[in-house]
């Protein structure tokens, strides 16, 4: 059983992505909605909560995560996988969705010997929470790869507490629609080459940002990155997940889904969003 984990919804467009990709597997979502959103929050706040949620899902069986989180997966992975997990949980590990997502963008693979020559060249813009902006982990870690990319991080402060707290879908369009006009602004009304959604909230709202974008300008797909990610992983790991279940076994339960809120408002959220019957259990 793989673990999966984000803040709140967002990680679901993940999951859905995960569970598409590798059938044969069980998944664990964990929304640890009782503290979302974390797009706001410190760095050492995000660190601690992370603690806590892989800790749920280790205990639960999962000796593998997936942080579906782009929030905590530039803030707290790093320091999560070189002293916490070897420490607290040996054996186990936990990936996050940073390395496929600049893989998918630069067309470079993480460990690469050597950057391409040339270089990718064009403007990727990526909306993300506030905290992801600030961490300056894309552009930093694009550069290293592609250095004639232009990245432009765009922050949206609100957006993913709107969704989360079920705001209507003018209100999301609005809010929407003033974000992609100030990245415009920024860029001097130029057409990014490439967006990518860098909260996975965002991702369910993903035909609220196509509409407010020109058609020509492409949106990356982060969970279909995150998931032939995985799958490449645990062809070389099989050790996270070892005995995956035969496809043609009955399909339920194979994912089950875990909040630290309140589960009768979670789920009629996800499947607003998501359109398919999660339905979510409490846990503490
Ligand atoms: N879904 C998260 C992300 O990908 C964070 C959203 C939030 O809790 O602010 O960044």
């Amino acid at each position: 059983m793989i673990g999966v984990f984000d803040s709140g919804l967002g990680g679901l467009t993940i999951l859905r992505a995960l569970a598409t990709r590798l059938p044969e597997r069980n998944f664990l979502y964990l929304a640890d909605h009782a503290n979302a959103p974390y797009g706001n929050k410190s760095a050492t706040e995000i660190l601690g909560l992370t603690h806590a949620n892989l800790d749920r899902l280790y205990r639960a069986g999962c000796r593998l995560a997936i942080i579906g989180c782009n929030t905590v997966s530039v803030v707290a992975l790093r320091p999560v996988q070189r002293a916490w997990l070897p420490d607290r949980w040996p054996g186990r590990n936990a990936l996050g969705i940073l390395v496929p997502t600049v893989e998918a963008i630069t067309g470079i693979k993480w460990d690469a010997a050597a950057a391409p020559d040339p270089s990718p060249i064009g403007t990727v813009a990526i909306f993300a929470t506030a905290r992801t902006v600030d961490s300056a982990v894309y552009p930093i870690e694009i550069a290293k790869r592609a250095p004639s990319l232009k990245v432009l991080q765009h922050p949206c402060p609100a957006l993913a507490g709107q969704i989360e707290s079920g705001a209507s879908e003018d209100t999301l369009r609005h809010m929407i629609a003033r974000y992609v006009g100030q990245l415009y602004a920024r860029n001097g009304g130029a057409d990014p080459d490439w967006v990518i959604l860098g909260c996975t909230h965002y991702a369910l709202v993903t035909d609220l940002f196509r509409a407010a974008l020109p058609a020509h300008v492409p949106i990356v797909s982060q969970p279909q990155a995150v998931a032939e990610g995985l799958a490449v992983y645990l062809a070389r790991h099989p050790e996270f997940d070892p005995a995956p279940r035969d496809p043609a076994a009955p399909r339920f339960p194979r994912c089950r889904f875990l909040t630290t809120g309140k589960a009768h408002i979670v789920t009629p959220l996800a499947r607003r969003f998501i359109e398919e019957d999660y339905l979510f259990e409490e846990t503490d």
